[in-house]
């Protein structure tokens, strides 16, 4: 069996012709928002933020940043938040609904619930555990306008999306998966092109479920991140030639990473619950940045979690043991660290940049090749 969406039910904010006629027709006015903003509408739309209906409110906001829950008491540690400038929340103060655009379409429209201020040094501090304007989330925290706008979404146009034929939603995935008599799946989160680690920790799991669901962020990252296309284009080559074909499914999941470490461990494992997995990976430094998360913290977070309803599987951090002659880790193997072949992502880059190939025991060839087929395949 499947596992119910967060909180019970699949959210789905999708209206018929005619309401979508009669909310044009009450002449609200018009908001731009931008491309994360407008990708997160949707995703509530989808019920990927389920049992989120809309941008959290205030209530919600101080729920989720100091307890780590929606005041109902469900797990939830990521704000869902629509920031607003001065002079939007002048315009829409005294209004019921306004019109989410972006890049020309109407996006979403929202039912106002209410405008509020927020404190950008308090959200750092309890999301990322830092103010530090070199932590890539926290930053773009403080570039986020001054107002938050809350209120329930309905679905009208959305947006261009990215990779339409590896973007499934929720409900699709289920289907999906129970196509595939897939009772027990594990969900991997990425953001990266694949190693032989994660090729490894990613087989190991699925020696004990059914089917590996390979589940990409795709959408805003840091300086020096895998471009969106390269990690798709890295994951086919690899699925082509070392993965059995009705075991895995590969489907994006668009949205921003926040590198919020445990607490987006925490976010990642919800959504994909939502997706209908029963089992998600957390290895070493998950959605880390820096030394700023321990790197089994995003594991650790779990325990203050028993009521998730997705079983976290864990690893350790694994390396190629020269003397095992295999993958190990420090549960598995009794060498000493000169042995060891880390699988950094540093180190792996490097090479790819001075268009090297890196090593057959830390990349799959196909997989390299792949990646050096682009012109520059990182993040600017
Ligand atoms: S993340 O930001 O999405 O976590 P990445 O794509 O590198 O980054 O990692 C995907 C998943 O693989 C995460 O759960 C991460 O902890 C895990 N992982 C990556 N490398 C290793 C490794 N060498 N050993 C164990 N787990 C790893």
């Amino acid at each position: 069996m499947l596992p119910k969406p967060h909180g019970g039910k699949l959210i789905e904010r999708f209206i018929n012709e005619k309401e979508r006629e009669e909310i044009l027709s009450k002449g609200y006015r018009e908001i731009e928002i931008s491309y994360d903003r407008a990708q997160e509408a949707v995703n509530i739309s989808k019920g990927l933020f389920s049992p989120l209906t809309g941008f959290m409110g205030k209530k919600e906001l101080i729920s989720v940043l100091n307890n780590s829950r929606l005041p109902n008491g469900i797990p939830w540690t990521i704000p869902i938040v629509l920031d607003i400038s001065e002079k939007e929340r002048k315009e829409l103060i005294s209004e019921e609904g306004v019109i989410l655009t972006h890049k020309g379409r109407k996006t979403a429209f929202l039912e106002i619930e209410s405008i509020f201020q927020w404190d950008k040094e308090d959200f750092a501090e309890k999301v990322y555990r830092t103010r530090d304007r070199a932590h890539p989330g926290v930053s773009r925290t403080y570039g986020l306008k001054d107002y938050f706008l809350s209120g329930d979404i309905f679905l009208l146009e959305g947006i261009q999306e990215p990779f339409p034929e590896f973007n499934l939603s929720p409900k699709e995935t289920r289907v999906l998966f129970e196509e595939k008599g897939w009772k027990k799946v594990v969900g991997f989160q990425t953001r990266n092109v694949p190693h032989i680690g994660h090729e490894y920790i990613q087989k190991t799991a699925l020696t004990f479920v059914d089917g590996l669901f390979i589940n990409p962020v795709i959408g805003k990252k840091k300086k020096g991140d895998f471009k969106d296309r390269v990690i798709i284009e890295a994951y086919k080559a690899l699925m082509e030639n070392y993965y059995p074909r009705d075991r895995i499914a590969l489907s994006i999941l668009p949205m921003e990473m926040r590198y919020a470490g445990p607490k987006e461990a925490i976010h990642h494992a919800i959504i994909r619950k939502n997706f209908g997995c029963t089992h998600f990976i957390v290895g070493r430094d998950h959605a880390g940045v820096g030394n700023y998360y321990g790197p089994y913290e995003a594991q650790e977070i779990f325990e203050h979690f028993p009521d998730l309803s997705i079983e976290p599987v864990f690893f350790r951090s694994f390396f190629y043991c020269k003397k095992c002659g295999s993958i190990a880790n420090e549960k598995t193997c009794p060498h000493r660290e000169e042995d060891h072949v880390n699988f950094s992502g540093t180190a792996i880059r490097k090479l790819l940049i001075e268009g090297k190939m890196p090593s057959e025991l830390l990349m799959r060839p196909e997989v390299a090749k792949t990646i050096l087929s682009f012109d520059n395949p990182f993040v600017e």
